[in-house]
């Protein structure tokens, strides 16, 4: 089926006044949520890199996932694997962060230039992860054959149309390792040694003009074990100095684990007593949800839940892990306020998403795989609406990661490729991609459910919207299983002439896609009503994800 027409419409001029009438009265009596959407009172746009995307190397991400080779019979554009490269590219991705993670503290970019079959293997930081299923074979996810380097993937960012995010290494190499990486990349054709490397063994002649720079990864933890204080004095060592070459650089410093707001003031007090922010252009902070939950522990290993199979409780208790995001968004914000009073630096949240405990993925050389159902889905709907709620704090975010790795929007395998329900809430939230978000309130009633015996609940509906010149997008997660929310949408401030819905999932929250069965989750076409007193009415079924087109008059 094409996209078209699947994306329904539904608009009231079909009904007489007396009926629009008559149907309003009683959808009103029905409704039991509210979502208001104030157009005077915008946000901020939505800055593209928000959708972002997160390749590591790491299990199936590259090898398996992206990188295919180029002798392969897989269909594939310069060794990358064709199928994702198309599929990626119409979700348009605005940044791709790369090669790390904690791998890239341990990466030599040197390692993947140059004549590929010169090019040596070396052990791959996840080789001792505890998580590796026993009887794995050795294969470049455990030796990296460095096939996959710079050029391919600053090629597949040109194929996708991502922006090229990479991640320094601060732990193992040096400032000079940095700025010389600086030069390969952005270096004008035929001006130094390294860009007639970049230029030779099918590079490009021309610089790859990368603006997105991060400055080491976790450093709290695997990119160092450093304490914030020496992280300062490591930071400004690399920041001081790169050339330029007419690139606006923008450096990402290595932000906190989740809440730890102390990491955050001590690294911006550390700037600020020594003079400012400089090239500092995002604090990126990283939030993983887990499913800690009846009986088991907080621990990083034990505390996570099953990826397919999971009761419940842990559909909550995850949901609930993922919208501490709100609160994490705005405690840092404080904190680095009062250091940087204009709020130059924004928040970067460079990792986001569910990571299960392994066993639900689905190839055993793809370490952190796990399954992706619309309880993915819904935690994804309602984490991009938070991030458009704060588009004046969070210039960029990366979901974690793009294929066959944690939150994945892709799975591949040898010839099999499948699309997740992940990519189906980025493909309908596309809309939002450079819009002014609007300020938008909800009032729902919570979702409760039994916590180790005791009543809990988590928000009840998620929303968000922006506006594009006549377009309003508004985007609304239910994380309920059982509880349809029969919703009113009022706009303040313009007139409605049509509504369109698409919709995603709804009843089946472990409904997930497969090689097997590809499309047993996929977009479908929604129902709304716009009513003669010009507000719209739209039932949100148990975890779904639904995205609602209104045209303004
Ligand atoms: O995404 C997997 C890992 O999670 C990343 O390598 C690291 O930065 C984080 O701890």
């Amino acid at each position: 089926m094409k996209r078209r027409e699947f994306i329904g419409a539904t608009v009231a001029s079909g009904l007489t006044l007396a009926a629009r009438n008559g149907l309003a009265a009683r959808q009103s009596k029905l409704a039991d949520a509210h979502i208001e959407v104030l157009l005077e009172e915008p946000i901020g746009r939505i800055a593209p890199e928000i959708y972002g995307h997160f390749v590591e190397h790491l299990g199936g991400v590259v090898y398996d996932g992206i990188w295919v080779g180029e002798n392969s019979k897989i269909p594939n554009v310069n060794g990358l694997r064709k199928a994702l490269v198309d599929a990626f590219a119409r979700i348009k991705p605005g940044v791709i962060r790369w090669p790390g993670g904690c791998f890239a503290d341990s990466y030599n970019w040197r390692d993947g230039v140059g004549a590929r079959k010169d090019r040596p293997r070396r052990p791959n930081f996840w080789i001792d992860a505890p998580e590796w299923p026993k009887g794995v074979p050795d294969g470049p996810w455990r030796y990296d054959t460095n096939q996959f380097g710079t050029d391919d993937f600053v090629r597949f960012c040109q194929l996708t149309g991502g922006q090229p995010y990479l991640a320094a290494n601060l732990r193992s190499l040096t400032a000079k390792d940095f700025y010389e990486w600086v030069d390969y990349c952005n270096s004008p054709a035929g001006t130094t040694t390294l860009a007639d490397m970049r230029a030779a063994h099918g590079g490009a002649r021309e610089p790859y003009n990368v603006r997105y720079w991060g400055i080491g990864n976790e450093s709290w933890g695997c990119g160092g074990n450093f304490s914030a204080d020496e992280y300062a004095i490591e930071y400004r060592r690399f920041a001081e100095w790169a050339p330029r070459y007419g690139v606006n650089l923008a450096y990402i410093g290595s932000g906190p684990n989740g809440g730890d707001l102390a990491w955050s003031r001590k690294f911006f007090g550390k700037l600020a007593e020594k003079g400012g922010f400089g090239k500092l252009w995002g604090w990126g902070l990283h939030h993983y949800s887990w499913n800690v939950s009846q009986g088991r522990t907080t621990d990083w290993f034990e505390g996570k839940g099953e990826g397919l199979n999971f009761p419940d409780v842990e559909h909550y208790e995850l949901i609930a892990h993922a919208d501490q995001m709100e609160s994490l968004i705005t405690n840092h914000w404080a904190v680095m306020g009062e250091f940087d009073r204009q709020h130059r630096v924004k928040l970067v949240v460079d990792e986001w998403g569910a990571w299960y405990k392994p066993g639900s993925e689905l190839h055993n050389t793809h370490l952190l795989g796990q399954q992706n159902t619309m309880r993915d889905a819904v935690l994804a709907g309602l984490t991009l609406d938070t991030f458009h709620r704060h588009a004046d704090k969070v210039a960029m975010a990366n979901i974690a990661q793009l294929v066959n790795c944690l939150q994945a929007l892709f799975f591949a395998h040898e010839d099999k490729f499948a699309v997740t329900p992940t990519y189906h809430v980025f493909d309908m939230y596309l809309l939002h991609q450079g819009a002014e978000s609007l300020r938008t309130q909800v009032s729902a009633p919570r979702a409760s459910y039994t916590r180790a015996g005791k009543p809990a609940t988590i928000r009840g509906l998620s929303a968000s919207a922006s506006r594009k010149d006549k377009l309003v997008t508004i985007t609304v997660t239910n994380p309920d299983l059982t509880q349809t929310r029969e919703t009113e949408i009022a706009l303040r401030g313009a007139a409605i002439k049509e509504v369109k819905v698409i919709t995603l999932g709804g009843g089946n929250v472990k409904a997930h896609n497969s090689f097997e069965q590809p499309n047993a989750v996929g977009l479908k076409e929604g129902k709304a009503v716009l009513r003669a007193d010009g507000a719209v009415t739209c039932s949100f079924a148990p975890a779904s994800v639904t995205r609602l087109q209104l045209t303004l008059a």
